[in-house]
């Protein structure tokens, strides 16, 4: 029976996918650089219309579009994506999370400014330190990892291990 099980564990432990790759440059560090001097610093100038009547990959190529002309900046598929990811948030005005680091010991990550950020591992909450739209956190111990993010009555919850930023 014991026998038995351990095969079973090692089985899933060797079928886990990996984490996701971290996003290198974080779509709000993105977004401040080449779209807020006309957007708005956290999308603040865009009103209530953003991205109304656009399907996903509508408002996918409309990012795509202004990074390549009006913001100047080269974009991969996957920054592409984690910015219609943080529009969707935007037009939702729920708080977006990112992850930008990861080591054993510390998760970097971004997060929609004048949020509050929790980090739990194994359920126990980790000391967090954030600064404007970025937060460090000091990992202790092992077990699932929880970002949290909180801003006004809205909250956003990440998996680090499953996702590299919310609002997929
Ligand atoms: C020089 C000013 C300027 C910059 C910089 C700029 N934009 Fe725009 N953006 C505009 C204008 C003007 C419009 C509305 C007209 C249009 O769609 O072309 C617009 C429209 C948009 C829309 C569509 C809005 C809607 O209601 O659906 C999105 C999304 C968008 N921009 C995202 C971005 C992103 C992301 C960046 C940075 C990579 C960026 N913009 C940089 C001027 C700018």
């Amino acid at each position: 029976m014991w026998a038995r099980s351990s095969v079973f564990f090692a089985l899933v432990l060797a079928v886990q996918p990996p984490a996701p790759k971290v996003l290198s440059r974080g779509p709000v560090a993105v977004y401040e650089q080449a779209c807020a001097r006309c957007h708005g610093p956290n999308g603040s100038f865009y009103g209530p219309d953003l991205g109304k009547g656009k399907t996903d990959p509508q408002l996918y190529k409309a990012v795509q579009d202004m990074a390549d002309n009006q913001g100047q900046i080269e974009l991969s598929s996957v920054e592409v994506e984690a910015q219609t990811a943080y529009h969707r948030a935007i037009i939702k005005r729920e708080p977006f999370l990112a992850i930008t680091g990861r080591t054993k010991t510390e998760l970097r990550g971004e997060v929609t400014a004048r949020s509050s950020v929790t980090v739990t591992v194994a359920g126990s909450p980790q000391k967090v330190r954030t600064e404007r739209f970025t937060w460090i956190a000091t990992l202790t111990g092992t077990g699932p990892i929880c970002v949290m993010a909180k801003l006004k009555n809205t909250e956003t919850r990440l998996d680090p291990d499953k996702a590299s930023h919310s609002h997929s």
